[in-house]
């Protein structure tokens, strides 16, 4: 076993325009740092590729190994670690661990965390065998979810039972933030008239698509970056934009051409720039780096940028947001989808990656490793969810890491996109009170003002299923409860 050290830190810039931020607990942004002081060198060169793996999915959401380290195990590596996270876990000795497939001990691991996750209590877990816990979660499910008979549940396996439990545990833990993010009524909601098309040339005076919007305090003003559809053309151009408000932004510069679905974040001095580039083969996952605001705001016509080849799907990879981020290591953790044959129909999938020597290196240094997921590809569509699951944004609330994600309830049907909120293994639905049922592309950033907490959070609207003036782009601001 390699031996690592973890401290949870929080880097200089991670406060960036978030005053009071005294660590990594209190900041909601996804911006937290896992600093992780390498003991041994990297293993990257002799990194053998596993499957999507269940337990890969439960160290990491769990945040119980960072993804650049799981992602470069072997399988005896993956499995020896799960075994000895659940060790402390159980009174169930460790050569009767041993004896458990890896996935079972990933669901052992994931009976534990959500009983110990529950704000109901269960004391003495580590005192129960695995046995025992699994016992105590399905007397649990019974209990919450009252459909469901003890002998129901018993013929289920643990996996089964622990993505049931996620109905009633994430409402446990976040009913405040599903009802927050779901009220419009709640803070402001503005539909920005949607202007396809109409960009000529920049500075102009638009509205937006798909927006992801910060509010930078040493401008004091408000960022966005957005996508507009070219002329005659399913292609996009990415554009930035600056307002004293979010609703009156005018667009400083053109990002990249062929481009879409633009995620930036501050970097003390720098913006990380996340975005989907077409090119001929389809969309692929790219970074720009930008060494200053000024640089990001007036497009630098050639900023440190990496596009990745398609490693996991067959013609599509996109959607990138980011999720961790070790500066010390310069190991970005990224969140993406790609499109993915799954039972004979490709669909789009979840999948991580992490960037390697971006922020500091030059291209020789990069190291790009995409991995598939599994738990979350695998739940969504039994909680109804069998189309496409595509972009989502991460964020830091009540101590926790928390994704927001648009999740089609039928193949390529418009009408059926959901907005599902969860811990990046299980999610539940978002209720959006408005007209729309079909809600997309949600992108979620958060900042302190002089009072509180404020969550800036932007949706798509299709025009499938909207209400008059709703289709296009959707922004609620509201107070983080
Ligand atoms: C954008 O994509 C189109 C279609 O593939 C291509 O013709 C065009 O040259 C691309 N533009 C740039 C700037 O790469
Ligand atoms: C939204 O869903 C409700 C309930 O399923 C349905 O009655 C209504 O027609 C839908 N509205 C639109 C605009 O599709
Ligand atoms: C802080 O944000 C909240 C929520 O949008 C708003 O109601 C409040 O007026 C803001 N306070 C200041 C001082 O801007």
């Amino acid at each position: 076993m390699r031996k690592v050290f973890f401290a949870l830190i929080v880097a200089p810039w991670a406060c960036l325009g978030l005053s009071g931020c005294a660590n990594c607990e209190d900041s909601t942004d996804a911006t937290c740092t896992f600093q992780t002081n390498m003991q041994e060198p990297s293993t990257a060169d002799t990194a053998t590729n596993t499957d999507a793996s269940i337990a890969r999915d439960v160290l990491f959401f769990l945040g119980r190994k960072p993804m650049p380290e799981l992602i470069q195990y072997s399988e005896d590596e993956l499995r020896n670690s799960a075994i000895s996270d659940l060790e402390p876990r159980c009174s169930t000795p460790v050569s009767s661990i041993q004896s458990l497939s890896t996935d079972e001990v990933a669901y052992a691991l994931l009976v534990e965390s959500i009983l110990s996750r529950d704000p109901a209590g269960h004391a003495g877990l580590t005192a129960m065998s695995i046995e025992d816990q699994r016992n105590t979660l399905i007397v649990a499910n019974n209990q919450r979810l009252r459909s469901k008979s003890i002998a129901q549940l018993q013929a289920l396996n643990s996996y089964q039972n622990s993505r049931l439990a996620y109905d009633w545990l994430l409402p446990a833990l976040a009913s405040r933030l599903i009802d927050s993010v779901g009220n419009l009524a709640l803070g402001t909601a503005t539909f920005q008239a949607s202007a396809l098309n109409s960009i000529s040339s920049p500075p102009s005076t638009v509205g937006m698509d798909v927006a992801c919007i910060r509010f930078h305090d040493g401008l004091n003003s408000w960022i966005a970056v957005f996508h507009k559809q070219q002329p005659h053309e399913d292609l996009f151009d990415l554009y930035v934009a600056v307002g004293s408000s979010p609703n009156s932004l005018e667009v400083t510069a053109v990002l990249g051409t062929n481009a879409s679905m633009g995620q930036f974040y501050f970097l003390g001095d720098g913006v990380l720039l996340l975005y989907e580039q077409n090119n001929i083969g389809g969309p692929s996952v790219a970074a720009s780096y930008y060494e200053n605001l000024k640089d990001f705001l007036s497009g630098q016509s050639d900023p440190k940028t990496f596009v990745s080849q398609q490693t996991l799907g067959e013609s599509a990879e996109g959607t990138p947001s980011l999720t961790v981020i070790d500066e010390t290591a310069d190991e970005l953790t990224i969140g993406m989808h790609c499109y993915i044959s799954k039972g004979g129909t490709k669909v789009d999938q979840q999948a991580v990656a992490v960037l390697r020597g971006f922020l500091r290196g030059s291209s020789k240094d990069w190291q790009w490793q995409a991995q598939l997921l599994k738990v979350v590809n695998d739940w969504l569509p039994e909680d109804g969810f069998t189309g496409k699951l595509g972009s989502r944004s991460s964020f830091y609330w009540a101590n926790e890491r928390w994704f927001i994600m648009e999740a089609q309830g039928e193949l390529d049907n418009w009408y059926t996109w959901r907005i599902v909120l969860g811990d990046g293994l299980g999610f539940v639905e978002v209720p959006i009170r408005m007209a729309s049922n079909s809600t997309a592309n949600p992108v979620f950033t958060t900042f302190l003002n002089s009072s509180e907490r404020v969550a800036v959070s932007t949706f798509f609207i299709p025009s499938e299923g909207s209400g008059p003036d709703q289709a296009g782009e959707l922004l609620h601001i509201f107070p983080l409860p």
